[in-house]
């Protein structure tokens, strides 16, 4: 199959949050079982082009009263095209967050339409990613599906329904298959009126994460490369580069690591009332977090003063976007902590696991589909040919998070064996794209029939 993604982000050269990972990690799936897949992508100014191979001119064309200059170049081994207009719609300083971000994007998608058909190209799939390229459906069934890209199916995906419920309720119904990123989340959104007429064609498919891009073996952000087998080695040594490096008190404690867009979704009370909890423990905790909003942000930032004077050696918060400190708070954290509100999916659950750190996490959307509690979920986990690898909670009141976070400390506490052995476990559990790129492949198949 031919496979086009129109999409506004892309990891790592153009990412806001997981939508960019997917986008990357899925195609380069796809990719990797044989079939061509192609990414058309906005040019930023800020895109991260150090990233980028190869990168040159394509072709110009005109559109929407512009000239629209084309560049290619290799992202993570994706062949990608940048759209750029000359009406610098796309020289902001930033992906979102401009006024007329719904014109912006859907400039975008028609202009993406439009290089699709000036360029003869004739995908069997063009897959679009919510609200930011939803007009690529309507567009697509409007005009384009008559002249000269009949063959082509769309297929539409939910990464959050929050945003732009609306332009999201067009696209699915001008989709041929929609999708979402977890099953639970399907069906926690499916009364919604934008999906509930259009449940026959309306698919839950958990996300996976690229095992080449978040790879303890072969990370070059952590000190010591580790697999299951030396599991406890190498996140000790992460953990000393962690303490390291945002000067925290060098010792064996129990560390939480909390690595989010500092938003609503995510649960900020909750988190606030776990970094206390953790303290109050014994334990460490790291926060990277970053928020759009400046009130929250401001808040944050008080938080962190506060956090300065009353636990300097313990607490860090880090109120930024920095993938590279990511990696290390990964693989040197003993637990990843995820109590949002609503979830999709959640990646950064899935990579915990992948470094070897447990989660804590909220019992919603994908984190219930992947996160089965020890003390809760054995029969759940086994129904999935899975051992149970977790701490979960129910509720967004803080008994919940103390819930499953005293759970988890007590764990690190009382049986470090036991909980040395399950870091082996999670790490060995399989959450990259095997199975679910399999599941995309047979829609992609069953939306040209
Ligand atoms: P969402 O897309 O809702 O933000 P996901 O869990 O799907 O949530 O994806 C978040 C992605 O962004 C993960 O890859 C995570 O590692 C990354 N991320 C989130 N916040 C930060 C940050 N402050 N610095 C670096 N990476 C971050
Ligand atoms: C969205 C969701 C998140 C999901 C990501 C990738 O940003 O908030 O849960 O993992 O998209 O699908």
């Amino acid at each position: 199959l031919h496979i086009v993604h129109v999409a506004v982000e892309m990891a790592p050269i153009a990412k806001v949050g997981g939508l960019g990972d997917v986008v990357t990690s899925l195609s380069r799936a796809v990719q990797d079982m044989n079939h061509t897949v192609d990414i058309i992508l906005p040019k930023y100014d800020c895109l991260n082009l150090s990233n980028v191979k190869d990168f040159q001119f394509n072709r110009s064309y005109s559109w929407g009263g512009t000239e629209i200059k084309v560049w290619h170049g290799k992202v993570e081994g994706l062949s990608v095209y940048f759209l750029e207009p000359q009406n610098g719609l796309f020289g902001r300083g930033c992906i979102y967050g401009c006024n007329d971000d719904g014109g912006r994007f859907g400039f975008f998608c028609h202009s993406a339409l439009e290089f699709l058909l000036q360029s003869g190209f004739h995908p069997d799939i063009i897959h679009c990613h919510d609200w930011s390229s939803a007009p690529v459906a309507w567009l697509f069934k409007d005009h384009y599906m008559h002249y000269g890209l009949s063959k082509a199916r769309i297929v539409f995906t939910i990464h959050n329904l929050e945003f732009g419920a609306q332009l999201i309720g067009k696209a699915v119904t001008y989709s041929d298959k929609a999708t979402t990123v977890s099953n639970t989340y399907a069906k926690e959104v499916s009364g919604n009126p934008a999906i509930a007429p259009h449940l026959y064609k309306f698919h839950g498919i958990v996300n996976g994460i690229d095992p080449d891009i978040w790879d303890p073996y072969n990370d070059k952000f952590i000190p010591v490369p580790y697999a299951p087998d030396n599991v406890v080695e190498g996140k000790r040594a992460a953990k000393e580069a962690l303490q390291q490096r945002l000067n925290l008190k060098k010792a064996d404690l129990p560390l939480i690591g909390i690595i989010t867009r500092l938003t609503h979704q995510k649960g900020i009370h909750l988190i606030k009332h776990a970094i206390w909890r953790a303290l109050d423990r014994g334990g460490q905790v790291v926060l990277l977090g970053s928020a759009p909003d400046p009130r929250i942000q401001n808040d944050f930032v008080n938080l962190s003063n506060q956090l300065h004077s009353s636990h300097a050696d313990r607490a860090r918060l880090v109120l930024t976007y920095d993938e590279p400190l990511s990696h290390l708070i990964y693989a040197g954290a003993d637990f990843i902590l995820v109590p949002s509100i609503f979830e999709p999916c959640g990646l950064t659950q899935l990579t915990a696991m992948r470094y070897g750190s447990i989660p804590v996490v909220r019992k919603t959307g994908g984190l219930y589909d992947t996160v089965f509690d020890v003390d809760h979920d054995k029969e759940r986990a086994e129904a999935q040919g899975l051992e149970p690898n977790g701490f979960s909670f129910d509720g967004a009141d803080p008994a919940g998070v103390d819930y499953a976070l005293n759970r988890a400390i007590s764990a690190w506490y009382d049986g470090r064996e036991w909980f040395n052995s399950l870091c082996k476990r999670v790490m060995e559990q399989d959450w990259s794209w095997n199975k679910p790129a399999l599941d995309y492949l047979e829609l992609y198949h069953a939306a040209r029939k």
